[in-house]
């Protein structure tokens, strides 16, 4: 059961990873030409906010939260990302908003640039610290009723990047990721 949440997660991880690469070299574009696919920044952005924020990061809180319970040394980290838990969403809409704003105003574009560096670098961060810190931890110190019931918590909300179910949902996104450019 515990291998079953954690690589779900892990899988996820892989998925935001290239979501987040794609994102920057966008950036990247956006930085040499002083244009870039916008539309394709805000489907990424729209991907994370109903799929890691919604999902993803609920289920970790499960994880987390009985990690706390079992494991008093991992009480910083998990305080840390329940916390960073609870400004990611709102992280994402402020950058959604501001794609919209430089897909029309090009004077905007360069506090786009800056803000979607800086949201890269935190999700990054955050995810790096998750998979080398917190659910380690969680592997090592969880018991597998603790797993039983985390699993039976869980939403069976599918990743629509992931799923067949969403296949006709964020086409140009999958395909671009899968594409590997
Ligand atoms: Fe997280
Ligand atoms: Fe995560």
């Amino acid at each position: 059961m515990a291998s079953t949440i954690l690589h779900m997660l892990e899988e996820e991880h892989r998925t935001l990873g290239r979501v987040l690469r794609l994102m920057r070299r966008q950036l990247d574009r956006l930085a040499r030409d002083g244009d870039a696919d916008f539309e394709m920044l805000g489907e990424i952005a729209h991907y994370i906010r109903n799929y890691p924020d919604l999902f993803h990061h609920p289920k970790e809180d499960l994880v987390f939260r009985r990690l706390r319970l079992r494991d008093a040394g991992a009480a910083a980290v998990v305080e840390r990302l329940l916390e960073e838990h609870r400004h990611v969403a709102g992280m994402t809409d402020d950058l959604s908003r501001l794609i919209d704003e430089a897909r029309v105003q090009p004077g905007r574009r360069p506090a786009l640039q800056a803000a979607a560096e800086a949201y890269i670098d935190f999700q990054q961060r955050h995810m790096e610290c998750e998979n080398t810190d917190a659910l380690p931890r969680a592997q090592a110190a969880l018991l597998p009723g603790d797993w039983e019931e985390i699993a039976g918590l869980v939403e069976g909300e599918e990743d629509p990047l992931m799923s067949k179910a969403g296949l006709g949902q964020y086409s140009r996104l999958r395909d671009r990721i899968f594409a590997g450019h």
